[in-house]
């Protein structure tokens, strides 16, 4: 079996390198890779990729991330959420190969404080989130055989991520600031590529569990809880923590204006994903802590 994986530097993309090897051929492919196009602003360049690999699936973990630049290039987001991943689509469409791809809570309108199911009516607030859907739409458009994972707030002990710059200003700062109105769950990108590679296992044997599937760790938390989270634990490991835990302040969304609206209610409801595949997502703290065991570890 042929697995063609593209964005494979990203957060995501760098632990599918790891828990999609076991399974089949890997290519894998980033925006600059040399000898076969991966840049998702080349459209036909990736096409021609696709039908020179001819693999079984195509796994894209490529996207345009920046949340706020987005708002300032909308084109070019465009083409990255929503054209390119029409593309690969077509082209699975064409070969008969499989489709796996990533999409965002950012989709709703984050109003409520339920659950979003995957049935529920979706309302983006941002470029971003305009674009992912339109992505989903594009891939459901051609009919091809996939799976679309929407997750939520993916951290990396690679690459900067939002615990390490709460370590860092704890470290520096008397007192912190830090949004408690956005709720959601930190989700690993390492627990997104092992349920990946499972499900992609469970739906080649069984096809007809293709389809859009909520996936974030169990459990939920606001940027105030994670953070409080993150620093108690630091504090715990005997790290020189200067903030105490009463001067880490909650504060509304509106103390930190940005160019891209984000949801208030991240919450995802993952209960299709768990009985259609027999799989139990742990809690975000156990997640969490692993991947600060590693970044204080690499500290000290
Ligand atoms: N991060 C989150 O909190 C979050 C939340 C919900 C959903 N998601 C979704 O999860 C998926 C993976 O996200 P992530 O957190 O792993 O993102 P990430 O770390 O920002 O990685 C994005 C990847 O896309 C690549 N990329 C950027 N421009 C490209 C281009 N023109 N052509 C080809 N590749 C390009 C990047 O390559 P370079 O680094 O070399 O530019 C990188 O490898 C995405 O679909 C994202 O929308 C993420």
């Amino acid at each position: 079996m042929k697995i063609l994986l593209f964005g494979k530097g990203g957060q995501v993309g760098w632990e599918l390198q790891r828990s999609l090897a076991p399974l089949g051929e890997l290519v894998t492919l980033d925006h600059d890779s040399q000898h076969l196009c991966g840049d998702f602003s080349n459209l036909s360049g990736i096409a021609q990729t696709i039908r020179a690999v001819a693999p079984d699936i195509i796994v894209n973990a490529a996207a345009h991330t920046a949340v706020d630049k987005a708002e300032s290039e909308p084109e070019l987001c465009r083409i990255l959420n929503a054209l390119a991943p029409g593309v690969l689509a077509l082209e699975a469409k064409r070969s008969g190969a499989w489709l796996v791809h990533y999409s965002t809570d950012y989709v709703f309108d984050g109003s409520g404080d339920q659950p979003w199911l995957e049935t529920d009516a979706t309302g983006p607030l941002s470029v971003y989130g305009t674009t992912k859907l339109e992505g989903e739409e594009a891939i459901r458009a051609t009919g091809c055989q996939h799976l679309i994972f929407r997750t939520s707030w993916v951290y990396a002990a690679r690459g900067a991520n939002f615990a390490k710059t709460m370590l860092k200003l704890a470290q520096e700062r008397d007192s912190l600031k830090v949004i408690n109105d956005q709720i959601g769950a930190p989700t690993g990108a390492d627990l997104l590529a092992d349920v990946t590679a499972h499900a992609i296992r469970s739906a080649l044997q069984h096809p007809d569990l293709g389809g859009l599937y909520h996936l974030v760790a169990g459990g939920q938390t606001s940027w105030h809880g994670y953070a409080s989270f993150v620093i108690d634990f630091a504090r715990h490991a005997g790290r020189n923590i200067k903030v105490a835990p009463a001067a880490i302040q909650p504060v509304p969304t509106s103390a930190f204006p940005t160019p891209a609206a984000r949801p208030n209610n991240s919450r995802l409801d993952t209960r299709k994903l768990q009985d259609s595949f027999g799989l139990q997502l742990p809690h975000w703290q156990g997640g969490v802590t692993r991947m600060l065991t590693e970044i204080l570890e690499k500290q000290s």
